[in-house]
């Protein structure tokens, strides 16, 4: 409890357990305990914190933001400030990069785009390895020096593969990733390489990879940081309190987040759904996460469900059909089997959310909408935007809706593909037949560099064409 009185005073790692999710086992665990699913069922694994205040909501809000403008080194990580929420102690040896205290932006072109009266797009791209692994990844490092691994490892399609690498070098442990050979960015491979992380190139995609990881996960030298680790979502989940601090505590009507393996869109809805059991805020957002067309396991399985017999989230189907060769130029969420999906599906189906896909042309264009509002992302990030243009025809979002997307890579992640579009050279294979055509992705907005003569006269020809 906070808000305690020194009497009650009890240690957060004291009231915090792990639980299977699946409600027919429901076992719990210590925190101590190296699990990644639940060893009795094989189920998912949570984090329950038993969180409960004596506090008024304005009196923890207040602590919050005071916090923002002090120098202890917890309190300028946008994790560590809401500590009270996590299953850690104040003296935890925390591992940070000051991560989160990432900007919320008013984004009028992307909002028009949409068919929005307004939008507001949350970047964690500007975390301080480019992208929202960060946030869960100062929790689960933390929790690495807490149990004492040696090594801590990563199945990745880049982001989290740079995190953990950036993580684990401040902690000063090692670290190994795990990545399919050849469908990675340049940018996101030499982030890991800088930071120090063994690569481990895999013949194979993010799924075997990912599989790869659950058998690693048995050896006692070897600390699991994929998502499916539960300490990433802690740290995760504290995107939701510092957004709503940013909505002036303001319940926004959507929050509309892209999906993979599905540990942000889980730990979005575990941040809400606290925040409500706390009486922090009176209402959920309508919690709607976005894949690309070629990687959709999700939202196939969204499209045939019944919402009415999901009894509000609490039954889920007992199996997803993964996609066995996802494609996507959005490298980030090519994944078939995403992990975490019960937890995501049970968060969109308490709140009232939708998951959809959306095409590569559809994200294409949509990214270069965000980069023309003057933000950017990487184009996982953009199947957010897309899909709320289609859930905006679609009546589920109305114009007049307050709207929050949440862009989870920074531009820089993938110059490749910015260059391929605004040169009108993007495409994808088409991974059906060998030597069938290859998809070819229209620059819609199209950017592409002009060959100028070297003199005044031409340089003001050009600008004046381009007006
Ligand atoms: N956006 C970006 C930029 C990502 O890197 C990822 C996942 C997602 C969205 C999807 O988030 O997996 O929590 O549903 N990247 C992982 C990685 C898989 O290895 O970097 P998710």
């Amino acid at each position: 409890m906070f808000g305690k009185t020194a009497k009650e005073a009890t240690r957060n790692t004291e009231r915090a357990v792990q639980r299977c999710i699946d409600p027919s086992c429901g076992s719990s665990y210590g925190l101590r305990e190296r699990i990644y699913v639940c060893p009795r069922c094989s189920g998912t694994l949570e984090i329950d914190c038993g969180l409960a205040t004596r506090e008024d909501a304005a009196a923890v809000r207040r602590r919050w933001a005071e916090r923002a403008a002090s120098r202890d080194p917890r309190d300028q990580s946008g994790v560590w400030r809401y500590r009270e929420m996590l299953p850690f102690d104040e003296d935890a040896p925390f591992v940070t990069l000051f991560e989160g205290n990432t900007p919320i932006y008013e984004a009028p072109r992307s909002a028009r785009y949409c068919g929005l009266n307004n939008l507001r797009l949350k970047h964690q791209g500007c975390n301080p390895t480019g992208s929202f692994k960060d946030t869960g990844m100062t929790a689960a490092i933390t929790q690495a020096v807490v149990v004492g691994a040696r090594t801590a490892v990563c199945a990745s399609t880049g982001n989290t593969a740079a995190s953990l690498a950036a993580y684990a070098g401040r902690a000063g442990l090692q670290s190994a990733i795990l990545l399919p050979r050849g469908q990675i960015s340049a940018a996101k491979l030499a982030q890991s390489l800088d930071y120090g992380a063994l690569v481990c190139e895999i013949d194979g995609n993010f799924d075997d990879c990912m599989r790869l990881i659950q058998e690693l996960g048995d050896d006692p030298s070897i600390y699991v940081a994929n998502s499916i680790n539960p300490f990433r979502i802690e740290g995760q989940k504290t995107v939701a309190f510092e957004m709503m601090e940013q909505c002036a505590w303001q319940v926004p009507d959507h929050v509309v987040v892209p999906g993979g393996n599905m540990g942000n869109s889980t730990a979005l809805g575990k941040g809400f759904q606290e925040l409500l059991d706390l009486g922090l805020i009176q209402r959920l957002p309508r919690l709607s996460v976005i894949q690309a067309e070629g990687a959709a396991p999700l939202a196939h399985l969204f499209a045939n469900l019944d919402p009415s017999k999901s009894a509000g989230g609490e039954r889920l189907p007992e199996t997803m059909a993964p996609v066995e060769n996802p494609r996507t130029l959005a490298t980030a969420i090519k994944i078939g089997a995403p992990v975490s999906w019960k937890k995501a599906l049970r968060a969109v189906l308490r709140s009232g959310g939708k998951i959809i896909s959306v095409s590569e042309q559809e994200i294409a264009d949509a990214k270069a909408m965000i980069g023309r509002d003057g933000i950017g992302c990487e184009p996982a990030s953009a199947t957010t935007v897309a899909g709320m243009k289609k859930l905006v025809a679609a009546g589920h979002i109305r114009p007049g809706d307050s709207v929050v997307g949440v862009l989870t890579g920074h531009v820089l992640k993938d110059p490749d593909y910015v260059s391929h579009y605004h040169r009108g050279t993007l495409s994808l294979e088409s991974g059906a037949k060998e030597g069938s055509a290859p998809q070819r992705i229209a620059g819609a907005f199209q950017n592409a560099p002009e060959r100028v003569a070297a003199n005044k006269a031409a340089i003001l020809a050009t600008l004046e064409r381009r007006r």
